[in-house]
């Protein structure tokens, strides 16, 4: 069964650990996040799906496809709409099923972003799905799936992430603490002083988006501090690419069934090493 994301969050917090939402685009990565996680013997895992990879998949078939497998794990699991400006396609995830979504409304102003949000939050707690908003802004990766270089980084103030959450009612946020989306082109510059500030007025867990190549020793610094849920887009899909150029090099020419075998334990590889990193078991 799938669930939302908030029993599964209250846990990390209270166990110092946190969540992996990996994203997926179609069967290979969906098998292969679920099937690390149950391995892993998971707290639980969330299937992120952004709404930019809607031409690869309908909403409804990826429902269809987690709650199926889903079904075949004792580990919740949540589907959550990742990434997603447009209200009418969160109405249609709630729709179709999604468990949670992400409404990111962090290129508006402040009002704006608090208006809008709030007003997901009541469509989406009328359906029992649970809600993700973000506050700042993100700087693009030099190989980013999600941003783009026109992206701007705006470190989110402690003191307005308070006024938003109280006006919202929001369940988690996205902070933006020097993260990028995609790879890193040097070394990452986690600003922990600014997470830190965060954590100690928000009261609710904490997101952080841009998790591909953060060193394990960060990871472990800002779910001191209050992250509870890390996202994991672009090293899957680097890694599996990678790896799946190098099965190709070798002059075969497989069958493209044994290709997306081979495809789903290459994401399971990435989600479990990032498992691993949150402390992510459900005993942690
Ligand atoms: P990366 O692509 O940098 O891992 O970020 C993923 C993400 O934040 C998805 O929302």
């Amino acid at each position: 069964m799938l669930v939302n994301f908030n029993n599964m969050l209250a846990q990390a917090k209270s166990g110092g650990f946190a969540i992996g939402s990996f994203n997926a685009y179609n069967y290979e990565t969906i098998r292969g996040i679920i099937d690390a996680g149950s391995q892993a013997k998971s707290a639980g895992t969330i299937v992120a799906f952004g709404k930019k990879y809607l031409e690869n998949m309908a909403l409804e078939d990826a429902v269809a496809i987690t709650s199926a497998l889903a079904a075949r794990t004792d580990m919740p699991v949540c589907l959550h709409l990742d990434h997603c400006d447009d209200i009418d396609v969160i109405r249609m995830a709630i729709a179709a099923g999604f468990t949670s979504v992400m409404y990111d409304g962090s290129a508006l102003p402040f009002e704006q972003n608090a208006t809008n949000t709030r007003l997901v939050c009541e469509l989406a707690y009328a359906a029992g799905v649970s809600v993700e908003a973000e506050l700042g802004s993100l700087a693009a990766g030099e190989q980013s799936h999600e941003g783009s270089s026109a992206d701007r980084e705006i470190y989110t103030d402690p003191d307005q992430a308070a006024r938003f959450i109280a006006e919202t009612g929001v369940d988690a946020l996205a902070v933006s603490v020097g993260t990028v989306h995609g790879l890193y082109k040097g070394k990452p510059n986690i600003r922990i002083d600014i997470l830190r500030a965060i954590n100690e007025k928000a009261g609710i867990p904490l997101v952080l988006h841009g998790g591909s190549g953060i060193p394990e020793e960060t990871i472990t610094d800002c779910i001191h501090n209050g992250i509870c849920k890390i996202n994991v887009n672009t090293e899957i899909s680097v890694y599996a690419v990678e790896k799946t150029a190098q099965a190709l090099c070798s002059g075969e020419r497989p069958h493209l069934s044994v290709i997306g075998k081979k495809q789903q334990k290459y994401v399971s590889e990435v989600v479990a090493k990032y498992i691993a990193f949150f402390r992510h078991q459900s005993q942690a």
